[in-house]
């Protein structure tokens, strides 16, 4: 079957009592027991409970991985993967990176002697530099959030796997249907469900898929032992969103390529950061590697006072902090997303003053155009340009 068929069946055949077609919201967190030193498979919620197997099989099989866990954020997902590590553990990790990722490295892992080194995980001579004798894995964000970087996620993971190391994939942007990770090599999948997987802003989840049966079996330890699970109205929930993904992703990407063109020739814009227009540096890497582009971009405004204005004027785009969603969103990433990231890291890597970042929704193309236009052309004569 394709991961559209696959997408869509999530859950509809596993109910053999009643046959429901929509998978029932088991809301128990005890399992009684047929006798003593007997199971049904179901002991206790944390361990493992119905809604959520459901969901986990689901991941594991869209991400061509064997075992699933669902979390109950993206960021449990990553400290659950984290928790792998020990004292004196490095890690090479993205340096375009979503900035809850680096708070957690930063502020939390660095306590406990986990140490992480940042580079453009596509740049090879550069990650071979920062490999120490302690190195336990790469972390690898492609596309990155919010510039768009591409890494080749084969060619990294062949250079990981000769080291030993594990390759840890963030697929949020793309999510299986565009992208699989572990088919390219990687070890471990993370996902912000809450984005593009849920894809109604209004379930926040995370999911893990392994590769290998040992590396399962230890995720499954920690993810027992920490417990930051999903419950199973927020797991049926994901489910219900998963099962348009195919659609939603196809219309995202149809979206965002259009407004990212319209917006490449606009006067006040000075770069559009989107993997799918030709002039990206990496253009070829995302076509060998993915069979299509997510639905958000970024792009750099001439002039930073066009900022302000155009996040007040946009009417059918929601100034908010996601992405993700049915819904248009823009974020400000030097003052929302990426705030924890010094200013001087971000400067760096580009992320200023005069970015946006568009979450592109599903709605017309030719209405979300309207509506950056007027909100660009509303700016323009506030700030009294020419
Ligand atoms: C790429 C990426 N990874 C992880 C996370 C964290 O996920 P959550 O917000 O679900 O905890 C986010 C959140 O924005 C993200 O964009």
């Amino acid at each position: 079957m394709k991961i559209e068929s696959h997408l869509a069946q999530i859950g509809s055949i596993k109910e053999p009592v009643t046959g429901a077609v929509s998978f029932p919201i088991y809301q128990s967190t005890a399992f009684r027991h047929p006798q003593l030193g007997q199971s049904t498979g179901f002991d206790y919620a944390r361990t493992k409970s119905p809604t959520r197997s459901v969901l986990e099989e689901a991941a594991a099989k869209l991400e061509s991985g064997d075992a699933g866990f669902a979390c109950s954020s993206g960021m449990a997902a990553l400290q659950t993967i984290f928790a792998l590590f020990s004292q004196g553990d490095h890690l090479i990790v993205s340096l375009d990176l979503y900035g809850g990722t680096y708070r957690l490295l930063e502020r939390i892992m660095s306590r406990f002697g986990v140490t992480a080194s940042y580079v453009d995980t596509n740049d090879l001579d550069g990650i071979n530099e920062l490999y120490q004798p302690n190195t336990k894995a790469v972390l690898i964000e492609t596309p990155t959030n919010p510039l768009m970087m591409i890494t080749d996620i084969e060619r990294v993971a062949s250079w990981a796997k000769a080291k030993g190391l594990l390759t840890i994939v963030d697929n949020t942007l793309l999510t299986p249907f565009f992208q699989r990770p572990i088919e390219l090599g990687a070890d471990i999948v993370i996902h912000s469900a809450t984005k593009y997987l849920g894809g109604h802003n209004d379930v926040l989840a995370g999911l893990i898929v392994t590769k290998g049966k040992e590396l399962s079996e230890q995720m499954a330890f920690l993810h027992n032992s920490i417990g930051a699970v999903l419950g199973p109205q927020d797991s049926w929930l994901l489910m219900r969103g998963m099962k348009t993904l195919a659609l939603r992703m196809e219309r995202h990407q149809y979206n965002a390529t259009k407004i990212s063109e319209y917006l490449q020739t606009h006067p006040a814009v000075e770069e559009v950061y989107y993997p799918a227009l030709p002039h990206h540096p990496n253009y070829d890497i995302q076509n060998k590697q993915s069979s299509g582009n997510t639905g958000i971009f970024s792009f750099r405004l001439k002039d930073a006072r066009y900022i302000e204005p155009i996040l007040r004027h946009v009417k059918l785009i929601a100034f908010a902090e996601s992405l993700g969603g049915v819904e248009s969103l823009m974020t400000y990433p030097a003052v929302q997303t990426h705030a924890d990231i010094p200013e001087e890291i971000r400067r760096q890597i580009g992320v200023d003053d005069r970015l946006l970042r568009f979450s592109v929704g599903i709605e017309h193309v030719d209405d979300l155009i309207g509506d950056l236009e007027q909100a660009l052309a509303a700016a323009k004569q506030e700030i009294g340009e020419e």
